[in-house]
């Protein structure tokens, strides 16, 4: 047995906030006890985690990771993507589909269900909505369910076809899967990456407008109230799109969004400052913006906070701005980020935050996980809320691209625990 003694348990599900002691027995959580009044069951074989002074909480659950397997390992695989959702206490992440090939063909689901198999956390695999990310024809969703895909995304490539958008909602409604949209309209972009105005100008790039991003948020939650589908509108960075998002809620239960730590921590001001590492599709923008976010997250327009973990070789980031692939890594330092940016300046409470990175996430895609029970699987992370510590380059991803490299951040990860196991330990 392996027992985590004297940590401040914070399950967000049961609003438990409580000294615990927690005996996990194989895969699940056997019993929580109050401190030290279960002494008596613990056994001489049994492995101890020291939790005083920590916080124990459900592992966490990304709704949205880059792996690049297969196609482009040089960037980052299965087992790297593993490693670093370890080391940022992720238990469970949901992988995008634009791998090469992309994810629209059992062979390769099939392929990348195979390969998630002996990873140390639970990584899970949407398929591609149309063939190809070319926006006209569906895939065989049916199919691709069956073989093991949570949900479908098109995820980096928007679809412009509404009657395609609408389709995909009906066949998503009738399997009841959820369906993730990236939402830039290619039609008003200038180039990808960076917000359209001063800075666009500065860096010499034609930018991509927060109108963009407007439209098909509008257009797609109308689709949803429309249809009835679960929908996730990803990496929200615009204003004017969360007060869309909470005047479209208002109306159907249906519509969901999800926030980046980059797009609640940093400004299009980064781009001047950090070069590639801050470009990234939809791009960082205002400071209003980024302040209309942390109120979405405060008011629950936004349910989740997901990484958009998106690795790129350092090759890759040394080109110029206009030929930079857009995208950063995020694993390793979103838990850290929410903490620094969110918690200790008073915007969201400890719990609150968890939520939007545990039983929220689950909620979507209909998991059995991302809280703290007894009989409930032993997935969780331990971690220190105030220890500060500055972002290396030593990720454990394969890719090092952040922004955040050499800030110091508050709040460190020190065990996660998956299916009971310790797949990760601060310093190993
Ligand atoms: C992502 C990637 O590199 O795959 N890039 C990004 O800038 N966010 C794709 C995506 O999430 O849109
Ligand atoms: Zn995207």
């Amino acid at each position: 047995m392996l027992w985590i003694k004297n940590g401040r348990l914070v399950d967000p599900k049961s609003q438990t906030d409580q000294f615990y002691d927690i005996c996990i027995e194989r895969e699940r959580i056997a019993g929580i006890f109050p401190p030290g009044s279960a002494d008596q069951k613990q056994g001489e074989g049994d492995e101890v985690i020291e939790a005083a002074g920590l916080i124990v909480a459900p592992g966490l659950i990304d709704v949205h990771v880059h792996f690049r397997e297969p196609g482009f390992t040089y960037k980052e695989d299965v087992a790297t993507g593993a490693a670093s959702a370890a080391a940022g206490g992720y238990t469970t992440v949901i992988c995008m589909a634009n791998t090469k090939p992309i994810v629209d063909n059992e062979e390769t689901l099939t392929y990348l269900r195979e390969r998630a198999k002996d990873m140390p956390v639970r990584v899970l695999n949407t398929a591609a909505i149309t063939k190809g990310f070319q926006g006209k024809e569906l895939t065989d969703m049916i199919g691709l369910k069956a073989l093991g895909a949570v949900g479908f995304t098109d995820d980096g490539v928007p679809i412009a076809d509404t009657s395609v958008v609408m389709e995909a909602m009906k066949m998503a409604k009738a399997l009841n899967v959820p369906l993730s949209f990236h939402e830039e309209d290619p039609a008003l972009i200038g180039s990808f990456g960076v917000n359209q105005g001063p800075v666009s100008v500065a860096v010499g790039v034609a930018g991509a407008p927060a109108v963009a991003e407007d439209v098909l948020v509008a257009r797609d939650c109308a689709l949803a109230l429309n249809t009835g589908a679960e929908i996730d509108i990803q990496h929200i960075s615009s204003g004017t799109s969360v007060a869309i998002v909470r005047a479209m809620k208002a109306l159907g239960k249906n519509i969901h969004a999800e926030a980046t730590p980059q797009h609640f921590s940093l400004t299009e001001e980064a781009v001047l400052q950090k070069g590639t590492l801050a470009r990234v599709n939809p791009p960082l923008r205002t400071e209003a913006d980024r302040l209309a976010i942390i109120e979405g997250l405060k008011d629950d327009t936004i349910d989740y906070i997901a990484t958009d973990h998106a690795p790129h070789s350092k090759e890759e980031k040394e080109k110029e701005m206009k030929s930079a692939p857009s995208g950063m890594i995020g694993l390793e330092t979103a838990l850290a980020l929410g903490i620094t940016n969110l918690v200790k300046p008073g915007h969201l409470t400890l719990s609150h935050m968890l939520e939007k990175l545990t039983v929220n996430p689950a909620q979507l895609y209909h998991l059995d996980a991302g809280y703290v029970a007894v009989g409930g699987l032993a997935d969780l992370v331990i971690f220190d809320e105030n220890e500060s510590w500055t972002v290396g380059e030593n990720f454990k991803s394969r890719a090092s691209n952040s922004p955040f490299i050499g800030d110091t951040l508050t709040g460190k990860v020190k065990y996660t625990i998956c299916d009971g196991k310790v797949v990760y330990r601060d310093g190993e």
